[in-house]
Order: structure tokens, then sequence, then C-alpha cells
């Protein structure tokens, strides 16, 4: 890893998680420069956005690759050409391979819509109701082969109403997210955060358990509690 504090944003749709990430950048406090936003679709509308902002953005089309492997090859060499300390998934609908993660050893991280690691996939929100959950939130976690099961890093909250439908609880967790992912690449700006025997060490101490925005981390990023 460089420790350039460089971001490389990797997304696939909507991209509003990346847009949180590029407005804290802009207002000074993210800890990082976002080098680029790359997308695996053409249209996604999360590019626009991100181009709006000035932020450089670059297509790797998957659709123009019969093969993963040679899609994952491309996409590698444009990640490496922003030569990024850190790569942000937000949205991105890829099941990254173990060869391609390889590349990139304990720097890519995701943001997945649930308190990890209950709820892997898709439909989270739909699924916490019919559990008749009363919490819900999002998760950060470091990225392995397998589906949202890398060590989990930080967490957010939020209560599940009775009258809450997958769409409102939706609204509630993506707030959250925009909350926790900028406050989290605040955090990594300033502590050393690495993955040693798939175990997250915190200033050279094993986590515990993730941290929670709110609780150990504020919305800057800065440890509000250290146990
Ligand atoms: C978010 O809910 C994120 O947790 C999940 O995909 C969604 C992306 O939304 N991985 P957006 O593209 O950031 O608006």
């Amino acid at each position: 890893m460089s420790g350039n504090r460089r971001l490389v944003i990797l997304i696939s749709g909507r991209g509003s998680n990346c847009l949180a990430l590029v407005d804290a950048a802009r207002r000074g406090w993210l800890g990082f420069e976002i080098a680029a936003v790359i997308s695996d679709r053409p249209g996604a509308p999360g590019l626009e956005l991100a181009g709006g902002a000035g932020v450089d953005t670059v297509v790797v089309d998957a659709s123009a690759y019969s093969d993963r492997g040679d899609f994952e090859s491309a996409l590698a060499v444009v990640i490496e050409g922003f030569a990024p300390e850190r790569i942000a998934l937000a949205g991105f609908m890829r099941i990254l391979s173990a060869g391609f993660l390889d590349r990139f050893p304990g720097q890519m991280l995701n943001i997945h819509p649930s308190l990890l690691p209950r709820f892997r996939g898709l439909d989270t929100h739909t699924r916490v109701l019919e559990a008749g959950e009363s919490e819900h939130g999002a998760s950060i976690h470091l990225v392995t082969p397998e589906l949202d099961a890398g060590p989990v890093l930080a967490r957010a909250r939020v209560p599940v109403k009775d009258e809450d439908t997958p769409d409102s609880l939706a609204e509630r967790v993506l707030a959250v997210e925009h909350r926790l992912y900028p406050a989290v690449m605040a955090l990594l700006s300033r502590c050393l955060v690495e993955l040693r025997n798939d175990v997250i060490h915190l200033e050279g101490k094993p986590l515990a358990r993730p941290l929670e925005l709110g609780v150990d981390l504020d919305d800057r990023g800065h440890r509000i509690r250290d146990d």
C-alpha cells in the first residue's frame, strides 16, 4: 500500500455514497484526494454526479468483456494507473475474484446496507422487516472474495419502526451510509488500519468488534471512545 492518501471509488449505479465521499473531500475533511471514480456501467448516474463535481471519471464497461478475467484485468490496470492507497466500493455490483483482490491486498472497502455479519447479499431491507428485527443499519468491511463476508471495520445503526416499509427503511439506512463512509475514510487517513491474517488491526491492535458511528467514532472519523 502506498500511503499516498489517494482514493479510487468504484460504482455501478446511483452513486449517492460516492457523492457523499466527494463532498467530504471537497469540504476538506475526508483526508483523501479522490483520484477517480470508475464505473463498470457506462450509464451509471453516479458518473455524471462525480464528473459534475470535478472528479475524473472512467468507464470500464463490463458488458464489453465476455470473460470475467479479462474485465478484471482491464479494471485492475485502470485502478493501478491511479496508484490509490485505498479503493472504496460504493454500490459496485460485482463479485471480485481472489486473483483480482490479491492485487490490492487490504486496500479495498465496501459499504453494505445491513449490520454485518447479518443479512449479507441483496434485498436487506425487506429481509430485515420480514425477520421482525428492531434495528438495522450499514456496515463498512474490508473486501474478501466471499460476498459481504470480509472483516467489519465500522457500523451505523438505525431503529426499525412499526410502520416501516422497505422503502422507508432504505431511506433511513442510506442517510446513515452517507455519514458512515466519509467518517471511516477520515479515520483511515489518520489511523493505521491493516489486515493481518484476516483480522483488522487498528494502530497495531486487533479490533475486537466493529466501531460504531456515534459511539466509537464521530461523523468526522475521530475516535470518541478507545477501548
Ligand atoms: C448502498 O445501499 C450500498 O450500501 C450498497 O449499494 C447501495 C449503493 O447506493 N452497496 P449508491 O449508489 O451509493 O446511491
